[in-house]
């Protein structure tokens, strides 16, 4: 395709835009001279049509509903990997020599432990505090911790971080559940895969012993690795942001918790639970695609619907079948929440509104399921999805700093705000009548509500 020319109205050239390819997907027009060139820059809140960096980590096709990562389809990953080999093929690019994957998968393993000092941080917290404002916090924190390597463009640490941070976030993540039901913190096992050891820090007790069922341990793998990236999502876009500062890679993870926490990013596995929940019986299901459909009322099928996916999101597909394996093996009697869920699934596909607007079930409309078959508690489920997503962020954020490209993340505006106007005394403010800008009825109280914590 040949590059794209602007002209005004009258049809005088005011810039060119140079096409630039990647191996698959859209072509994009380079705007980088835009500004510079014309005077005007593009507008585009929600990056519906805007390309922010070049990438080689992951791909997805949203109408065939494929996702690619490192050119694997997530399938075939599910099936004949496991989660510590797909971080290594995220972050560096390729799938690890038998010798390679021992070295990272070890290395990994020996910074599982936290510094004894991080557990005090977790007193601070209310025991109803959210897990994932735990999550944030004490990542956060990480960076006080480790000022040894902080230097972004210091190769070795980067990776020292990288892997601290894979390492440690299933025990943070542990730490923060056990803390929620004031259960003692279990320290992570040597011995133990990374998956494995992570189930043992969440359910074992010192009162007993404790052993991992495998079957848990191979579907926490396949959870892992469906969340584990997904191109430039609203989280990852965010650590890109961060770390385009040269923020130290801890506070980038945190900010990336920050952003995937939203309801209606990776909070919705969390809200597919609650949502099917409230429906209760598939009684209520017509009222509830009634109420999703009904652009006065805020309520949305949580889990349905994709920024780039118009058609299955293939993680569902994954995370429906790992769920029915999970029902089989271990002899769970169906859960009616699944029963719900088929069939809002079956009604929705059926239903024009979703069919016009290609709205299909995305990873979270399963996801949540298959957490709370592995015995996950609900308000756990979004902290899992930022285990997981760890490694995507460290990966995006690793290629970014490496990216020669690479400047502040500092984007322009459209203002429509006042022209210049001067100052007003404040006897002459407001003789105008014009309305209170502030919102009218009582404030929050000026003291937090103390409860028993
Ligand atoms: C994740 O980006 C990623 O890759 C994210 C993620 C990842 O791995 O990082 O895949 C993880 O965040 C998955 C999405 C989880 N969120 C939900 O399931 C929440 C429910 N979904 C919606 O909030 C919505 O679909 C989004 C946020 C996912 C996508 O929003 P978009 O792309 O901005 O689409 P939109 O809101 O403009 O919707 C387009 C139309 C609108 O109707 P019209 O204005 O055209 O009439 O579809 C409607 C929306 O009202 N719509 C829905 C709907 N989702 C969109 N209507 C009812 N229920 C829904 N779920």
């Amino acid at each position: 395709m040949a590059d794209y020319t602007l002209h005004d109205d009258a049809g005088k050239e005011i810039a060119r835009l140079p096409l630039l390819h990647g191996t698959l997907g859209s072509a994009a027009a380079d705007v980088r001279r835009l500004l510079d060139d014309s005077g005007i820059t593009t507008y585009d809140p929600g990056f519906s049509s805007t390309a922010s960096c070049s990438s080689a980590i992951t791909f997805i096709d949203g109408d065939q509903g494929v996702l690619l990562y490192r050119g694997y389809p997530i399938d075939d990953l599910v099936e004949k990997s496991d989660f510590v080999e797909v971080a290594y093929l995220l972050l560096f690019g390729e799938l690890p020599s038998d010798a390679e994957l021992r070295n990272f998968s070890r290395d990994v393993t020996l910074h599982t432990m936290v510094h004894e000092q991080l557990s005090t941080f977790y007193r601070g917290f209310r025991r109803d505090a959210h897990p994932m404002a735990v999550l944030l916090g004490v990542v956060g924190a990480l960076s006080a911790f480790y000022p040894d390597s902080i230097d972004v463009f210091d190769p070795l640490q980067r990776l020292i971080s990288i892997e601290r941070l894979i390492a440690k976030m299933p025990t943070i993540t542990a730490m923060a559940y056990k803390y929620t039901i004031g259960q003692p913190f279990v320290y992570p096992r040597n011995d133990l895969d990374y998956c494995s050891n992570f189930l043992h820090m969440m359910f074992s007790v010192p009162a007993e012993p404790y052993t991992v069922n495998p079957l848990l341990a191979k579907a926490m793998n396949a959870l892992l690795i469906v969340m584990a990236d997904h191109e430039q999502n609203a989280s990852t876009s965010t650590v890109r942001t961060v770390g385009s500062s040269r923020a130290n890679p801890f506070a980038c993870i945190a900010a990336g918790i920050s952003s995937l926490w939203g309801p209606i990013h990776g909070g919705a596995n969390e809200a597919v639970v609650a949502m099917l929940v409230g429906i209760g019986t598939k009684a209520n299901l017509a009222d509830a695609i009634r109420r999703a459909k009904d652009k006065d009322d805020p309520f949305r099928l949580m889990g349905f619907g994709h920024r780039v996916y118009k058609s299955y999101d293939p993680r569902a597909k994954v995370m429906r079948r790992i769920y029915e394996e999970l029902l089989a093996e271990l002899d769970l009697a169906d859960d009616p929440l699944f029963e719900l869920a088929k069939e809002l699934e079956r009604r929705a596909l059926e239903d024009d509104y979703f069919v016009s607007r290609k709205l299909y079930p995305n990873v979270d409309f399963y996801s949540g399921l298959v957490m709370k078959a592995l015995g996950i508690p609900l308000n756990m489920f979004t902290a899992i999805f930022a285990l997981s997503r760890t490694v995507g962020w460290l990966s995006h954020w690793k290629e970014m700093i490496e990216d020669q490209d690479q400047r502040i993340a500092r984007p322009r505006q459209i203002y429509v705000g006042a022209t210049q106007r001067p100052y007003v005394g404040i006897a002459q403010r407001r003789l105008d009548g014009a309305a209170p800008k502030m919102p009218t009825g009582r404030p929050m109280p000026s003291e937090p509500s103390i409860v028993g914590g």
